[in-house]
């Protein structure tokens, strides 16, 4: 019989197990990215918080870390993309992840290029658009998932979607083990992607005054607000949120126009760019003025937890699965474990 923990996502991205390690802002970084695809799966380097001028010197530094091939996720409606995909293109990165509003001549450049489309949807309709401009895989993210994140349950959203496309389906939101694995599989997925589970492994550059608030939720700690950027992102509660929520107007502005300027010292962007990116995710997502205006708080709240290590002052988006996740193991001891309890499971079930 066919091993069922080889699907067709291993042939694509040429991976071992049917498991990705999705790009996360701050988080992802060359030696998360080097480490997942050491252990066998299969790492995105998360552009959105790096700098385009540097985004050569990082994927250069997954090279050195790793021979695996690896991925890269960006924004496409980001100042710089165009940048970015250039650079996918010429170092032989072998996936571009992507979401928000997809570029189809960037998309028509990666396929004459050989690079696979991965793009993250969180509702049936945007994986079909998705598939139709050329994707490869889809990653599908439920509700559960970290981040910025939609309103369908991962269980069923994947079903739904494995219904309606017919390029391979990988799960997102609440993975963390073998279990999950098997079950995305019996619902026709051809694997999962994580991203809270591998925040908190050895390899994550989290420090460890910020992991400890994922490790010690419990799921009711981890919810859904829009008072970070206006969009709904899943997040383990803090004081920033709790301060975010009692805020009137006035200190909201305030932090946004804050947020807003030390984005562009972060990006390098123009303010010229700064507004077309605003104005394009505005046109795609339909965010009204304020909302806008609270775009720069998400990366930068962001960097404050996941770089700094202030739990307090910064956010913590997350998905529901911290609220069950209770240890730290490397990359390696993480994705063992999860084959060989998915191997475990699939024996149990297939016995008489
Ligand atoms: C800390 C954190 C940062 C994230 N940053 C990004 C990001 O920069 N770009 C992106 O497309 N998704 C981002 N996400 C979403 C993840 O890539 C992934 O889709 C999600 O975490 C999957 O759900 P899970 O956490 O239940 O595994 C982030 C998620 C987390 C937890």
């Amino acid at each position: 019989m066919a091993n069922p923990l080889h699907t067709r996502v291993c042939d694509l991205l040429q991976v071992r197990y049917p498991i990705l390690q999705t790009g996360m802002g701050w988080v992802a970084t060359p030696e998360l990215v080097a480490a997942a695809s050491n252990a066998g799966a299969f790492g995105f380097l998360a552009a959105a918080t790096i700098r385009p001028d540097d985004i050569d010197q990082e994927i250069e530094k997954v090279k050195k870390l790793t021979e695996r091939p690896f991925g890269v996720n960006f924004l496409m409606d980001a100042p710089g993309a165009e940048q970015i995909a250039a650079a996918i293109i010429a170092h032989g990165v072998r996936a571009a992840g992507y979401n928000r509003s997809p570029n189809a001549a960037i998309i028509e450049k990666f396929k004459r290029a050989g690079v696979i489309c991965v793009p993250t949807c969180g509702a049936a309709k945007h994986a079909a658009k998705a598939e139709s401009l050329g994707a490869d895989i889809v990653i599908v993210q439920g509700s559960e998932g970290g981040g910025h994140t939609g309103s369908v349950p991962t269980s069923l959203l994947i079903s739904q979607v494995v219904d309606r496309i017919s390029v391979p389906v990988v799960a997102a939101g609440g993975f963390r083990d073998g279990r999950g694995l098997v079950a995305a599989l019996a619902f026709g997925a051809a694997g999962v992607a994580m991203g809270t589970r591998f925040l908190l492994t050895k390899e994550s550059p989290v420090p460890a005054l910020t992991t400890d608030r994922y490790v010690n939720a419990g799921i009711d700690d981890v919810y859904v607000t829009k008072q970070v950027d206006g969009l709904p992102q899943r997040v383990v509660k803090n004081e920033l949120l709790h301060g975010l929520e009692s805020a009137g107007s006035l200190r909201r502005l305030w932090r946004a126009l804050r947020s807003g300027l030390e984005y562009r010292q972060m990006s390098g962007a123009t303010i010229p760019e700064l507004v077309r990116s605003a104005l394009s995710i505005r046109g795609h997502e339909r965010l009204t003025r304020s909302q806008m205006l609270m775009a720069a708080n998400a990366p930068i709240l962001a960097r404050k937890a996941m770089q700094d290590g202030d739990p307090v002052h910064g956010y913590l988006p997350s998905g529901s699965v911290a609220g069950v996740i209770e240890d730290i193991p490397s990359c390696a001891e993480l994705v063992q474990r999860i084959i060989e309890e998915a191997e475990q499971t699939l024996r149990a079930l297939s016995q008489e």
